[in-house]
């Protein structure tokens, strides 16, 4: 099969086509100042094949979710998802052959940078069974292949910098084909840019880019100048997929929309100074009371639409992720393990649960990766003669957070209100999640900062505070923040329950 995509016509009007088949095999690279057409350019190219191939977009600013309306593009929320369930998600996507869009606008931008990793890196390690052929396009590439350090933590530059390595360089044998655009080629890192065969230029400003451009397409300083003079929506090609030798391409239109944004200027409304000034105060006191006006927190969503896009196959949420707790089975029964769905006690429960506590309370516990903290378990308990081998990461995390939390020394109904609120929280910020469920709880002032970070295995303010965005984002607590940078947290559901419990107290 060939296929030709036609992304537009040269000064002559004469089509421009990109050979489809060979994209996929030599990649693209498009550069082009902000403003240049570069993600105009990306859904035209898009748009023309859609049907005839995979097609997955990372898309940071949510621009490309409008393909969903005329190509069914399945778009995932990312902000609406856990790490592991992006992903699944990415998995399924290379099962199932899914053209997506993974849409990061709600996220901030380190949180955009691992979410496009593990989605990245999960396609990439996909079975070999799936490796069918499909256009991965990162718009803005150099956010997730940056040429130099940055502020990024450098455990996500690690990540993102392997997963876009690994798309670009070895992506190919495994379906995959790197589409990169970016506003910057010297920010973009040389290995990932160096991996594509085509390229598309557009608008340039900046020498050192210009400089770069012009290598790769093999110009001399004096032909570079034309990357100057290029308009809005003009680009040069070159490449295996695109024409031996630079070609001027004027992009052609689009059938979908880029999302609304503010473009030019909007008439003022003409409401006189007081009728103006009336809308601005109009019952403000009680919108200031309003809780939740500050960051409204989306509830977390269900998978479910993404579920029936992607297959028929089983939920992929299987039951709500039930914690494996300690508890009695009957009021002196010795305290088992219970592991939802498994309803037979397991005997080295109590060996397990001491394992567990004992390692949550060794001296910085909490500051070294899971994964180590797993292997101690292990070996731990093969020391003790304690079977371990049904507890696996996951399951030990959780066991983790809620010895961390002291969940095994609350008292009933506490312990239940507790476990109940944490089968719907994610393993990694469990344990401080926790810490604020029982201090709302049980009416003690909340945990202050540091012992979040402990909790949440971080030295950072930074990042205590991108947790607590986090956790506000899944709609599992309430921050509120005054001018004086006082801040309190609520636990929404939690008052209810302590007026519950009142009503009872009273009544019996
Ligand atoms: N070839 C084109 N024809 C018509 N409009 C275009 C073309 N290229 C870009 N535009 C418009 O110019 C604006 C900026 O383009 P965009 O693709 O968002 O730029 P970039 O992604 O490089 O910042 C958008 O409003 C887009 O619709
Ligand atoms: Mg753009």
């Amino acid at each position: 099969m060939s296929a030709q995509i036609d992304i537009g016509r040269d000064a002559s009007g004469q089509s421009i086509l990109i050979d489809l088949e060979e994209l996929l095999a030599t990649r693209l690279l498009v550069q082009g100042n902000s403003g240049s057409g570069k993600s105009h350019l990306l859904r035209r190219l898009l748009e023309e094949c859609a049907g005839l191939v995979q097609q997955v977009v990372i898309d940071p600013e949510g621009d490309f979710v409008t393909l969903a309306d005329h190509f069914g593009h399945v778009v995932i929320d990312a902000a609406a998802y856990s790490p592991r369930e992006i992903e699944a998600l990415a998995a399924r996507v290379r099962q199932h052959r899914a053209s997506v869009v993974l849409s990061l606008e709600e996220l901030e931008v380190e949180a955009q940078i691992r979410c496009a990793a593990l989605f990245l890196t999960a396609l990439f390690d996909a079975p070999r069974e799936h490796w069918y052929p499909a256009l991965v396009v990162v718009d803005e590439a150099q956010m997730f292949a940056p040429a130099a350090a940055g502020e990024m933590n450098d455990d996500t530059r690690r990540l993102t910098l392997a997963a876009m390595t690994n798309l670009m360089c070895r992506g190919r044998k495994r379906g995959l084909a790197g589409i990169v655009a970016t506003q910057r080629l010297a920010k973009l890192a040389k290995n990932v840019a160096a991996e594509a065969s085509n390229f598309l230029m557009g608008r340039t400003f900046l020498d050192i880019d210009m400089q770069r451009a012009a290598d790769l397409l093999g110009m001399d300083r004096r032909q570079a100048e034309r990357i100057r003079d290029l308009q809005r929506g003009q680009f040069l090609g070159l490449g295996p997929a695109i024409s031996r030798r630079p070609v001027a391409v004027n992009v052609g239109t689009v059938q979908t929309g880029a999302k609304a944004t503010g473009q030019g200027l909007i008439p003022l409304p003409d409401a006189p100074g007081e009728a103006m000034e009336a809308l601005l105060t109009d019952r403000l006191a009680e919108a200031a009371r309003e809780p939740a006006t500050r960051t409204p927190a989306p509830p977390p969503r269900p998978a479910i639409e993404i579920e029936r896009a992607l297959s028929a196959a089983p939920a992929l949420r299987p039951a709500p992720a039930a914690p494996p707790t300690l508890r009695a089975v009957e009021p002196d029964a010795p305290a088992v393990l219970e592991q939802a769905p498994i309803s037979a006690p397991a005997p080295a429960a109590e060996g397990i649960a001491d394992v567990v506590r004992e390692l949550a309370a060794s001296e910085g516990a909490t500051f070294r990766p899971a994964t180590a903290l797993f292997r101690d378990f292990a070996i731990r308990c093969r020391q003790l003669g304690i079977a371990s081998a049904h507890v696996d990461l996951p399951g030990f995390r959780r066991l983790f957070a809620f010895a961390l939390a002291g969940v095994d020394q609350l008292e009933e109904p506490l312990r239940g209100l507790v476990e109940q609120q944490a089968a719907r929280v994610d393993d990694d910020v469990l344990a401080p999640y926790l810490a604020l469920v029982i201090a709302a709880a049980s009416g003690e002032p909340m945990p202050g900062e540091e012992e979040l970070a402990r909790l949440y295995g971080s030295a950072s303010p930074s990042r205590v505070r991108r947790l607590l965005d986090h956790l506000e984002r899944m709609g599992l607590i309430v921050v509120r923040e005054d001018f004086g940078g006082e801040r309190s947290i609520t636990v929404p559901g939690v008052d209810e329950w302590r007026a519950e419990q009142g009503r009872i107290a009273l009544a019996s």
